[in-house]
C-alpha cells in the first residue's frame, strides 16, 4: 500500500484558528489525506500548535499573563475548532511537549556534532529602557528591500524576503516605542550553505511542485545561502542543550519544523507501535506532502530540508503545494482583522460543509483569492445548495414520496447510459486533481457532475412517467440515485458531513469512511426501504459580521482636513474640504469647540456613504465621527498615521449603498472601556458587554459597534486603533 504523509503548517497557539490558516493549509490538507485514505493509500496527517515564539510572548505581555497561559488556553480552543470543522488529523498536538523537546535537541546536537552548526557573536537590538534584548518581532522598522514600513528583525510580510535584524532601518522597539541599539550576543547558526548544492538539485527535481513555490525556492538558492541563528536571546521555547546557553532558546522556527517528525514519532508511540513512524519517514517510497501559506515556503523547500539532509536518512518533502493568500478586503487576513472570521465563530453560523465548501471553491491555490460574505453567499446558494444540494434532494425525495424504496433498475436507454458514463468522466476528473492537489479543479468535477444531474433529472422527467410507466420511472431514478451516490463518493474529501448523510439516505451500507472510492462501484440495494429525506444544505444570509452586519452598511474612511472656513450663513457651522482619497465638501457643527487653526491638523475618521445632505444651502457630501457626552466632545481619529482614504472596516464589508441619515441614527456607537481581558469586557457606563477586541488592554477606551449583548471595537488595517483626540467619558455616543 503505497505511504502519503501529510503535514499541515502549525498554526501559532496566539488566537483562534481563522479562515486563512483553514484555506491556506489546513482545508487543503484534509481533502487530501481523505482522498488518499479513500482510494486506499496509508496515510498519517500530523500537525499542532506552535506553541513557542514571540506572537505567543506578545499576547501573553498584552494579558499580563504567562506564555503558557495563552498557548495552552488558544490550542485547546483550536484543537476543538479543528475537531468541529472535520478535519481528521491522525494526531494534532503541540510543541510544547516532553517528546518535541527530545526531538528537537535530538536534531539540534545530531547536526551540531555533524559540523552544521557554528558560534557566532552578533548584534541584537537591545533595548535600554526595556534592559532586555529584543526577539525580531519585538522591533519593526523599513524593509531594506521595499521600504515596507512594518517589516519585522527577520521577515519582511511584504516582499517575503528573510532579514537580518541589523538590515531593519529606523529600529523601534515594540514594547516602549524607544530605539533599541546593536549588542553582541553569541548564537548557534545553522551552516545552510553546506547544503546549497544538494538543495538546488533537490529544487530543480521538484517539476512536479507548484510554479510559484519551485520558482520562489530557487531564487532563493540563486540568491546565496547564508547562515541562520537558530538560538535567542528568550526564556520561552525549547531550552539549548549546551553549557553556557541556559539562558537561551532554540528559534521557534527551528522547533517548529521538527513538529512534523516529533509528532510523527508520538503518534507512533500512542499507537502502540513505536517504530511506525519510520514508515513515513526512513522508508523513501513513502511521500511526504506539506500544506502551508506562502509566507512559510523557505522553512520548508530549504531550511527544513536542509535540516534533515544534515540529520542524513531522513525522507524531505517530495511536495510543498504551498497556497497564496486569502485576503479580505485585499489585506492579508490576520487575528485582528476581526472576530466575524475566526473559525470557532464561523461555527456558531454555519455547519462545517458549508464553511469547506466555500473556502475549498475560492481556495488561494495559484493566486491570492479575496473572502467575501457576499461572495460566500453567492456560491454557496447558486453552487452548493441550487445545484448540488438541489438536484440531491429531488432525486431522494421525489422517490421516497412515489416508491418509498431504493427502485428496481431495468433496462438502460442511451441516455441512462450516458448518465452513467457520465460519472466516470467526473470520477477521472476529480481524481486527477486531487492526486495533483488541485482541488479547486477537483470541486469543480463534482459541482459538474451535479449540474449533469439535474439536467438528466429535467430530461427524463420523472413525474410524467410516474403514472404512465412506473418501471421506467424506477430505472431512471434508479440512474439518478447512482449519480447522487457518485457525488457522495467524490464530494466526500470537500464535505464528509454531508456525504455520509446521503450515503445513508440512500441506504448503502457501512461508512464512507470505511468503503471509500470503492462505494462508486458499490449497486445500489433495490428495494431497500427509504427513510423521509431531509434537505442537505439550505440557503445562506449574506450576513457578514452577524449581529454586527447593520454596521457593514457604513462606509468608514479615514479623512485629512485640507481647509476650513467659517458657514456664510450659520454661526456655529464650519465649511470644510477633507481628502478621503478625493477631495469632499462638508458641513460640520464645531464652532463651539475648535479654532479653523486647530481642525486644519486634524485626521479624522469619515461617514463616506451617507446620503448627502444640504444644509443652510450647503451641500454636505460626509460626516465626521465624534463622541459627544454633556457639552464635551471629542474627534475619533487613528492612533498611528494612515492615508486619506484607508478604509476603517473593522473586520466588516464596507457599506456599498447610500445611507440615510435616519439610519445612520439607528446605530449605536459608543465610547466603552475594557474592564475585563479574558474574556473582554467593556463598560459602556450604564451596562457591560462581551466585547470583540484584538489585544484587550485594562481600562483603554474605544469607539465600539454595539450589539445586544455584545460590542465590537472600531479599528483600522494593521491593527491601527481608533482614539479619542481628547478625554470622553464612557457611555458618550458617536455620531
Ligand atoms: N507557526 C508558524 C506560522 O503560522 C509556522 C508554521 S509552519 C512550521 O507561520 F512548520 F514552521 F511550523
Ligand atoms: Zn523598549
Amino acid at each position: 500500500m503505497p505511504r502519503v504523509l501529510v503535514c499541515v503548517a502549525w498554526p501559532y497557539a496566539n488566537g483562534a484558528i481563522h479562515v486563512g490558516h483553514v484555506s491556506g493549509s489546513i482545508l487543503p490538507a484534509d481533502i487530501f489525506a481523505r482522498f488518499n485514505r479513500m482510494i486506499g493509500n496509508d496515510v498519517i496527517m500530523v500537525s499542532g500548535s506552535d506553541m513557542h515564539g514571540a506572537p505567543i510572548t506578545v499576547a501573553a505581555d498584552k494579558e499580563k499573563v504567562s506564555p503558557e497561559t495563552i498557548a495552552n488556553r488558544y490550542h485547546a480552543i483550536n484543537a476543538k475548532a479543528i475537531e468541529d470543522m472535520g478535519f481528521e488529523y491522525d494526531l494534532y498536538t503541540s510543541t510544547h511537549t516532553r517528546n518535541h523537546e527530545e526531538v528537537t535537541q535530538d536534531m539540534f546536537l545530531r547536526l551540531l556534532e555533524k559540523g552544521h552548526l557554528e558560534r557566532k557573536s552578533t548584534p541584537q537590538f537591545y533595548c535600554e529602557n526595556c534592559k532586555r534584548f529584543l526577539p525580531d518581532r519585538y522591533v519593526e522598522g523599513r524593509c531594506p528591500h521595499c521600504s515596507y514600513e512594518h517589516a519585522r528583525g527577520d521577515q519582511c510580510d511584504s516582499c517575503g524576503k528573510d532579514l537580518n535584524a541589523d538590515q531593519l532601518l529606523d529600529a523601534r522597539c515594540q514594547i516602549c516605542g524607544g530605539s533599541p541599539e546593536l549588542r553582541e550576543t553569541e548564537h548557534f547558526f545553522l551552516k545552510l550553505s553546506d547544503f546549497t548544492d544538494a538543495l538546488v538539485k533537490y529544487g530543480e527535481a521538484g517539476s512536479h511542485w507548484r510554479p510559484h513555490v519551485r520558482a520562489f525556492t530557487l531564487n532563493v538558492l540563486r540568491e546565496g545561502l547564508t547562515s541562520r541563528p537558530i538560538t535567542r536571546d528568550i526564556t520561552w521555547g525549547v531550552p539549548v542543550p549546551v553549557k553556557g546557553f541556559e539562558s537561551k532558546r532554540i528559534y521557534v522556527w527551528f522547533d517548529a519544523v521538527i513538529g512534523y517528525l516529533s509528532a510523527s514519532k508520538e503518534w507512533a508511540k500512542l499507537e502502540g507501535r513505536p517504530e511506525e513512524w519510520k514508515d513515513y519517514w526512513t522508508d523513501s517510497t513513502c511521500k511526504g506532502y506539506y500544506f502551508l501559506g506562502k509566507d512559510n515556503i523557505v522553512f520548508h523547500t530549504i531550511i527544513w530540508p536542509a535540516m534533515l539532509l544534515g540529520y542524513e536518512g531522513l525522507n524531505l518533502p517530495y511536495d510543498v503545494p504551498a497556497n497564496q493568500f486569502m485576503t479580505l478586503e485585499g489585506q492579508k487576513f490576520s487575528k485582528s482583522m476581526g472576530v466575524s472570521i475566526a473559525i470557532p465563530d464561523m461555527l456558531t453560523k454555519f455547519r462545517p460543509d458549508v464553511i469547506r465548501f466555500y473556502l475549498a471553491a475560492n481556495m488561494p491555490e495559484m493566486k491570492d483569492s479575496e473572502f467575501s460574505w457576499e461572495d460566500m453567499a453567492a456560491r454557496v446558494n447558486n453552487e452548493l445548495v441550487a445545484t448540488y444540494g438541489n438536484f440531491i434532494h429531488r432525486a431522494l425525495s421525489f422517490t421516497f414520496k412515489n416508491f418509498g424504496a431504493i427502485p428496481v433498475k431495468g433496462e438502460l436507454d442511451d441516455r441512462d447510459k450516458a448518465g452513467i458514463a457520465r460519472i466516470a468522466e467526473a470520477e477521472k476528473e476529480v481524481r486527477d486533481a486531487l492526486s495533483v492537489c488541485e482541488f479547486r479543479r477537483a470541486l469543480k468535477g463534482v459541482m459538474d457532475l451535479a449540474q449533469f444531474g439535474n439536467q438528466y433529472f429535467d430530461s427524463v422527467a420523472p413525474w410524467s412517467l410516474v403514472g404512465t410507466d412506473k418501471a421506467r420511472c424506477g430505472t431512471v431514478l434508479h440512474v439518478s440515485l447512482t449519480i447522487c451516490k457518485a457525488l457522495a463518493v467524490l464530494a466526500y474529501p470537500f464535505m464528509p458531513f454531508s456525504s455520509e448523510s446521503i450515503w445513508k439516505q440512500l441506504k448503502m451500507e457501512g461508512t464512507l469512511r470505511e468503503v471509500g472510492w470503492k462505494g462508486l462501484d458499490l449497486p445500489l440495494k433495490e428495494g431497500e426501504k427509504m427513510d423521509k429525506p431531509a434537505p442537505q444544505f439550505a440557503k445562506i444570509e449574506a450576513e457578514g459580521a452577524g449581529e454586527f452586519q447593520r454596521y457593514a452598511a457604513l462606509n468608514l474612511k479615514v479623512g485629512k482636513v485640507l481647509d476650513v472656513q467659517p458657514h456664510p450663513n450659520a454661526d456655529k457651522l464650519y465649511l470644510m474640504k477633507v481628502d478621503i482619497g478625493r477631495t469632499i465638501a462638508m458641513v460640520s457643527g464645531l464652532k463651539d469647540f475648535y479654532s479653523a487653526e486647530q481642525l486644519k491638523a486634524k485626521t479624522l475618521i469619515i461617514v463616506t456613504n451617507l446620503e448627502p445632505a444640504t444644509i443652510r444651502g450647503v451641500k454636505s457630501e460626509g460626516m465626521l465621527l465624534a463622541a459627544e457626552e454633556g457639552n464635551r466632545l471629542a474627534l475619533l481619529t487613528p492612533e498611528k498615521d494612515l492615508e486619506a482614504g484607508t478604509q476603517i472596516s473593522s473586520g466588516m464589508e464596507p457599506g456599498q449603498k447610500q445611507v440615510t441619515f435616519k439610519e445612520f441614527q439607528k446605530l449605536d456607537i459608543r465610547v466603552g472601556a475594557i474592564s475585563a481581558v479574558d474574556p473582554a469586557v467593556l463598560d459602556l457606563g450604564s451596562r457591560k458587554v462581551q466585547c470583540a477586541v484584538d489585544a484587550p488592554e485594562k481600562g483603554r477606551k474605544y469607539a465600539a459597534f454595539v450589539a445586544g449583548e455584545k460590542a465590537l471595537v472600531m479599528f483600522g488595517p494593521d491593527k491601527v486603533k481608533i482614539v479619542f483626540d481628547s478625554d470622553i467619558p464612557v457611555g458618550a455616543k458617536v455620531r
